[in-house]
């Protein structure tokens, strides 16, 4: 079905078709040419962190933070039991076992009062990652990962300038690690990038994520390492969308803003939250139904949104009721993970999005509950 109003869509403008076709006519349309290196500049710059390393996609880029930790065999990483599966694979490219970890029920993200139950002689690392555009609490996860002495890779795929506290995301931990996949916060096409304010480390990804290949010895290999680059194409893209970045995280927030006021009253309806402590970009605006209250379920509800051609999402599903995941949470419960599983959605958060259509989907959510 072609939605009318899509939960998400790119906006592309003058100044990204003006560089990708400089990129194109300069010859230099692989992962060599001036894009490159511009984009990694000004992404780590915009976010206060010295270095950036653009990868092919969010997902390699989350590989490609484990391997530079020396995270592999034997070892365990502490991932949110409710996430997109791409973090618990990256973990498990490694050979190291993801351990699942409940969500904080306020807030959604990885709950750091259940994380320090989880830890074991073989934990290495924990990934945080901020669900939908809201940060993690960052300072709980930082003081046990220090008490333990593990890494921290931020996901930061979905919370792109999102601040905990007066700090981006994506500065607390050893790597951050982005997506600029075409519905995310800016855009790439495909496309990703590890931050990291260690120059060894980043040292380190440079090579891995360029075959291993010695950086001043060409061709000369002391580690196996990966394709895992970027295109100038790409990263042409990027560059002009980053001029844009906050002017699209403002309108990602005047949507949740609108949404809030309409929806504040619905019963049974649970809104994006914002903790005092955080600045949520609201990557996907999204809420929680209590079909108790509301009359009716979540999935009924996305059935008469879709009808009225409006695109919705359900939340992902809880990661240990999938069939490769599994074994990894054999006699783990994770209510709070499978509670927002079952009841959430995301509503259409596109920057494109107007205030009659977010007018129009809530009034649609206001009528199809049933009062009893
Ligand atoms: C939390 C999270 N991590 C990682 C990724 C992977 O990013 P990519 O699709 O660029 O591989 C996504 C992608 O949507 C994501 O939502």
């Amino acid at each position: 079905m072609k939605y009318k109003i899509p939960v998400a869509e790119p906006d592309i403008g003058e100044n990204e078709l003006r560089n990708v076709i400089e990129a194109v006519k300069s010859g230099w349309v692989s992962s060599k040419g001036p894009f490159i290196e511009e984009f990694e500049e000004r992404f780590s710059s915009y976010l206060g962190v010295k270095c950036g390393i653009a990868t092919s996609n969010g997902t390699l880029a989350l590989h490609l933070a484990l391997a530079a930790l020396d995270i592999g065999h034997k070892d365990e990483v502490l991932v949110p039991a409710l996430t997109f599966a791409s973090v618990a694979n990256a973990v498990l490219y490694t050979g190291a076992k993801p351990v699942f970890v409940d969500s904080h029920p306020n807030y959604w993200c990885i709950d750091p009062c259940k994380l320090e139950k989880k830890i074991t002689k073989r934990t290495k690392a924990i990934i945080t990652v901020h669900l939908y555009g809201n940060p993690c609490s960052m300072n709980s996860i930082m003081k046990i990962a220090e008490d333990y002495d593990l890494c921290v890779v931020e996901d930061c795929a979905e919370a792109h300038g999102a601040e905990y506290e007066d700090s981006k995301v994506g500065t607390f931990g050893n790597v951050a690690c982005f997506s600029f996949y075409g519905n995310k916060i800016i855009t790439t096409g495909e496309g990703g990038m590890c931050l990291t304010n260690d120059e060894d480390l980043a040292n380190k990804l440079r090579v891995l994520r360029d075959h291993g290949m010695d950086t001043k010895k060409r061709y000369w290999h002391e580690v196996i390492g990966f394709n895992y680059r970027i295109t100038n194409l790409q990263a042409a893209l990027g560059v002009a969308q980053l001029e844009r970045i906050d002017q699209f995280i403002e309108k990602k927030r005047k949507n949740a803003k609108i949404y809030d006021s309409h929806l504040r009253n619905v019963q049974g309806v649970v809104l994006h939250p914002e903790m005092p402590w955080a600045t949520n970009v609201y990557w996907l605006y999204s809420i929680l139904i209590d079909s108790e209250s509301y009359g009716i379920n979540r999935d009924e509800l996305m059935n008469k949104l879709a009808k009225n051609c409006i695109e919705t999402r359900r939340f992902f599903y809880p990661m240990h009721f999938m069939p490769p995941y599994k074994k990894y949470a054999v006699n783990c419960r994770f209510p709070v993970a499978e509670r927002l599983s079952s009841n959430g959605i995301n509503l259409p958060s596109s920057v494109r999005l107007t205030e009659r259509e977010i007018h129009k989907i809530a009034q649609f959510i206001m009528l199809a509950r049933k009062s009893n």
